[in-house]
């Protein structure tokens, strides 16, 4: 439960910067283990005195069979520790467990403003894909949101 009051943290921080998300309530223990419980991958990352400082998850993109293998990725480090490579360990750490998981493919939504984000993903192997146009609303004003996709399993 530490763990999931230290991740509820971490997501409520991206939350609040307004330009990681649509979401817009802070997030409980109880809300983040909901989501390790339904989401088929959520990888934590830990420092070396085990405190937690990012995490990873993947959601479904559709209940559709034929789209089984395609998941949605989302990552979060804690504001602190920012710069350390730790976004790139998650998502590299997260490929590999979706590959063995069956997945051949993961998209990410980033708004255009979050540049470090879109920086992360195509510097791990993200091609941007096109930009959705006033794709929903955040408090109330519209926001456009780039799609970017990488193929796990690019040999066949
Ligand atoms: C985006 C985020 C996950 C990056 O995590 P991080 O651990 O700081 O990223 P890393 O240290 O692993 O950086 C990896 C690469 O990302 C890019 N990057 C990271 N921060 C950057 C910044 N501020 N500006 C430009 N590029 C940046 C760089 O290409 C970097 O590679 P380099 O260090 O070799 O130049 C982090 O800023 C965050 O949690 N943001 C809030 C949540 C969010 O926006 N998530 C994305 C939506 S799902």
């Amino acid at each position: 439960m530490a763990d999931y009051k230290r991740v509820a943290e971490i997501y409520s921080d991206g939350i609040a910067e307004r330009i990681a998300t649509f979401e817009t309530k802070l997030r409980g223990w109880d809300d983040i283990q909901l989501l390790v419980e339904s989401d088929p991958i959520f990888l934590v990352s830990y420092n070396d005195v085990d405190f937690v400082t990012g995490f990873v998850r993947v959601s479904p993109t559709s209940s559709r069979r034929v789209y089984a293998g395609v998941g949605e990725i989302s990552v979060y480090v804690d504001p602190n520790h920012r710069g350390q490579g730790i976004g790139k360990q998650l998502i590299n750490h997260c490929h590999t467990t979706a590959g063995e998981q069956g997945f051949w493919k993961l998209i990410a939504k980033i708004f255009p403003e979050n540049e470090s984000s879109l920086e992360l993903f195509r510097s791990t192997g993200y091609r941007d894909v096109g930009i959705h146009e006033k794709h929903g609303q955040l408090d109330s004003q519209w926001r456009d949101v780039c799609l970017l996709e990488v193929l796990l399993h690019t040999e066949e």
